[in-house]
């Protein structure tokens, strides 16, 4: 039908004490790399930020290690060579795949109901649970239209969308033996999309808890203040 339909996951991010969780968003950079990466850049993120506390947390090596599997285009050289930390992710090389850096902020998976905004306060705004219900929301069905192959997805607004099934049980197999069903790799790269779309969403909600404590000092030692300005008068 055209009711799109999403999914809530019980991200660990979620909340006021929500945290990226380090092996999930390693986990889902794989995903991303051995699958997405073949059609959707990430333009915005840059390679360094995969060593950042807070994000995937690799180690320096690593990192160099992993952008060199990218060529980038050198103005300098006027070449291309291997990318280095300090580069970003590429640009998508399906021209019609949308860059994935913001699209966990760029899509709403919850509304309503009539637009109260209600869904979107207890249960987020949905960006990755959309990612996520979008991943597993391909019910078989194929159709051609002006010449391109439409598969239907319960997520995809409007109900058919151009890009074809990306993930299949088990294609990516991560080091410790961690589940690759299909749901597994998707909270997964959910996860990791959340990451690349606000990378510091921790630094941003602690700042948020020293801010709310100092206020509450702050409400006590002005409702102390108050009745002892006040006492003589009573
Ligand atoms: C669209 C995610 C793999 C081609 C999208 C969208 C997302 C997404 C979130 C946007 C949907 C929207 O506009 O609301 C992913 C993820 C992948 C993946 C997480 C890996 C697990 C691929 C691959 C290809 C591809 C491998 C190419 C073979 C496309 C295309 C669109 C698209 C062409 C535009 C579809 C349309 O607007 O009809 N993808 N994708 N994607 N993707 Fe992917």
């Amino acid at each position: 039908g055209d009711e799109a339909h999403v999914e809530d996951v019980a991200f660990s991010f979620e909340g006021p004490f929500g945290k990226f969780d380090e092996n999930q968003l390693q986990r889902g950079l794989k995903v991303y790399t051995e699958v997405c990466s073949a059609c959707h850049g990430l333009r915005y993120v840059p390679l360094r930020t995969l060593g950042d506390e807070g994000g995937p947390h690799f180690s320096e090596a690593e990192v160099r290690a992993y952008a060199e599997r990218f060529e980038v285009f050198d103005a300098e050289i006027d070449d291309y060579r291997p990318a280095k930390p300090t580069d970003h992710f590429p640009m998508s090389g399906d021209p019609n795949a949308p860059d994935l850096s913001l699209m966990a902020k760029a899509r709403a998976g919850f509304h309503g109901p009539a637009g109260t905004g209600l869904n979107q306060l207890f249960k987020g705004m949905g960006g990755p649970e959309y990612i996520y219900s979008l991943l597993n929301g391909y019910t078989g069905e194929e159709k051609e239209e002006a010449g391109t192959l439409f598969y239907e997805n319960t997520a995809f607004p409007g109900g058919w969308i151009s890009m074809a099934p990306p993930l299949f049980e088990e294609m990516v197999e991560f080091d410790d033996g961690s589940a690759n069903s299909i749901e597994a790799m998707s909270e997964d790269v959910a996860a990791f999309l959340m990451w690349t779309a606000e990378p510091k969403m921790m630094a941003r909600k602690q700042a948020g808890f020293v801010g709310v404590l100092m206020l509450t000092v702050l409400s006590v030692l002005l409702y102390l203040t108050n009745k002892r300005l006040w006492a003589p008068h009573k």
